[in-house]
């Protein structure tokens, strides 16, 4: 209490910026919502906070170097005003050492820590290094209602599990996020409802793994599909995504409580990393290429209208020719709706950058990268086709970036659609019949109302 009051007298403003994916920007907002109680004033003008936090993420080598390119910009800042610099999110010790050793920021929170946060920026503005405090293993925040930063509240995110235990050889997550925990299922239930009262469409619950989604207590253990199945029967008007699904843990009994409740949205992001048993088995991934294909299979039967995208990696560590060739296969099988492509960047701290060498040389990995991002527009255009007339159920989340007259919103299988505006506003739902399409977008004129 004693401290709050402090804070409160010292009613500094804080400017946040968000780099990483998208369990950092909701992490953003539970950061808002624990500063805003502690006293701390959120603030829209980065050039007169008193705080600049970056939550910035060093999964990949590109998110990195952006963190340092913005760092670089805005010293300025902290020459003329001492504006003080937080980093916030996942990075590896090397390179927030690096960063507080060389003056560019004056502490860092790891996401374990978000409820100290108040300390770490008090232990800063006393000019001491605050990077040495003690670390929580467990937080969820499940009790912290975020500050919801959509303020257009219609579809937002809410962390169901936190952390990763699968330790694929190549990712910093594990030892960025810690162990993976799960949030208690009354209070993601409670979140929800919240959420939907307020005005919100639509949730999509993240996690690094969420089909390892598991809380127990007694006699009592929810897993994933549990979860689903309540939360579906809960609010039902609501719809509900999720993301990331992991192919080593997805079961058949999520994929029928996903085809049993039309509120829970008909897309499945499962990374497949590559095609090559061989480069699988070096990242540590727990599955085959067998035995992915086979459970793509199955939500194509289970699921018959389901949307599946993709995360590949191209590069990785004694990845030959064929190796590549067997993603390319793999790709060709499948044909994705859509996915997201990188060139492997070794991770200090990891298993792979100890032990492994990264010998693909660089020309290589960005030709295999534009391969693979050639073939997988190709793939999108095909089963962009798929839709042309059919009629699809859009949520109207808003205006179309690239011409004002038009509505933007996504269908059920988390695909851009858009359409000329009528009578219709934000959050709205309604059908719209596909027209024309792009290896992208879904373009449409409305079919009917419907009433929700
Ligand atoms: N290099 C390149 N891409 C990576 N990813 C994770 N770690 C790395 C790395 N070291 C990619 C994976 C993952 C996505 C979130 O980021 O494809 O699924
Ligand atoms: Fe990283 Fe693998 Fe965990 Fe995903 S599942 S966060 S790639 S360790």
């Amino acid at each position: 209490m004693e401290k709050n009051k402090n804070q409160k007298k010292l009613n500094q403003s804080f400017y946040i910026e968000n780099y990483g994916c998208q369990m950092n920007l909701s992490d953003s907002e539970i950061v808002i919502s624990i500063l805003s109680n502690d006293g701390f004033v959120l603030s829209n003008n980065l050039e007169k906070a008193d705080i600049i936090l970056f939550n910035s993420c060093s999964i990949r080598e590109k998110a990195e170097l952006t963190l340092k390119k913005r760092l670089e910009q805005l010293q300025f800042l902290k020459k003329k005003k001492k504006t003080l610099f937080g980093v916030i999110g996942c990075l590896s010790k090397k390179i927030i050492n690096f960063l507080i050793e060389e003056k560019k920021i004056d502490f860092f929170v790891n996401p374990n820590s978000y409820k100290k946060i108040s300390d770490f920026i008090r232990y800063a503005m006393d000019g001491k290094k605050s990077l040495h405090l003690n670390h929580q293993k467990n937080e969820t925040y499940s009790d912290i209602q975020p500050f919801y930063l959509n303020q257009k509240k219609v579809t937002t995110f809410l962390s169901i599990t936190r952390g990763c235990d699968n330790m694929c050889t190549f990712c910093i997550v594990p030892f960025t996020r810690g162990r993976e925990r799960s949030s208690s299922p009354y209070s993601i239930i409670e979140q929800c409802k919240h959420l939907y009262q307020n005005g919100y469409k639509e949730i999509t619950l993240l996690g690094q793994n969420v089909d390892s989604y598991r809380w127990s207590k007694g006699f009592i253990t929810i897993g994933f599909s549990e979860l689903l199945n309540l939360l579906a029967l809960e609010i039902p008007s609501m719809r509900i995504r999720f993301s990331t699904s992991n192919p080593h843990d997805m079961s058949d009994k999520v994929l029928e409580i996903i085809s049993k409740h039309p509120n829970i949205c008909k897309h499945i992001h499962l990374p497949v990393q590559s095609g090559s048993n061989k480069i699988l088995r070096l990242m540590n991934r727990k599955y085959t290429r067998e035995k992915y294909l086979s459970l793509v299979n199955r939500i194509r039967t289970i699921i018959p209208e389901c949307s599946i995208s993709h995360d590949i990696m191209t590069g990785f560590c004694n990845e030959e020719e064929k190796d590549h060739q067997d993603t390319i296969d793999l790709m060709n099988k499948i044909q994705y709706n859509y996915g997201y492509m990188f060139s492997y960047s070794p991770r200090p701290g990891t298993y792979a950058y100890r032990n492994l060498q990264d010998n693909v040389p660089k020309d290589v990995k960005k030709k295999r990268l534009k391969e693979i991002i050639d073939l997988q527009r190709n793939h999108s255009s095909f089963r962009m086709k798929e839709y042309l007339g059919k009629v699809q159920e859009i949520l109207i989340e808003g205006e179309s970036k690239k011409n004002c007259q038009y509505w933007y919103g996504r269908n059920t299988q988390n695909l851009v659609v858009v359409f000329p505006k009528q009578s219709y506003k934000i959050g709205d739902f309604t059908h719209i019949q596909i027209t024309e399409t792009t290896s992208a977008t879904l373009i449409g004129k409305i079919y009917r109302d419907v009433k929700k």
